[in-house]
């Protein structure tokens, strides 16, 4: 596995996006809607590994229920996989609990999945899969 992105909560994404642009000098941004997740986000690619300012749309978003118990801030690590449904049926064989049973449609259209964090240390942890160009939008 390797990190794909590191997801953050925030409530406003256009002034998040000014704000991390200037800390991470870096200009190049990627948007998107996900609308499965009912989300937004503002992506900066760093080396192999995005930061994705992410800010709900809705206020039944899964984000939204993490401002409202956790506030702002780091919301779930992504670890990309070369098969999302073989390691998730591989973590849940771990004795891992899992929040989606099969993957599902991501940012980058990738297919993701989702760990409970109540079995990783209070870690959301994402797995997330890399679509062949084929397949792509
Ligand atoms: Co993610």
């Amino acid at each position: 596995m390797k990190i794909s992105h590191i997801g953050i909560a925030v409530r406003d994404l256009s002034a998040a996006e000014e704000l991390f642009s200037r800390l991470l000098g870096e200009t190049r941004v990627h948007r998107e809607e996900v609308p499965d997740q009912k989300v937004r986000i503002a992506s900066f690619q760093l080396g192999d590994a995005r930061i994705e300012l992410t800010e709900p749309t809705a206020a039944d978003s899964p984000v939204s229920k993490f401002m409202e118990k956790r506030g702002e801030g780091i919301h779930h690590v992504a670890f990309e996989v070369d098969d999302v449904s073989a390691e998730l049926e591989r973590v849940v064989s771990e004795g891992f609990e899992v929040i989606d049973r099969a993957p599902r449609p991501g940012s980058h259209d990738m297919l993701i999945a989702f760990l409970h964090p109540r079995s990783t240390n209070g870690v959301l942890v994402e797995l997330c899969q890399n679509r062949p160009e084929t397949e792509g939008k």
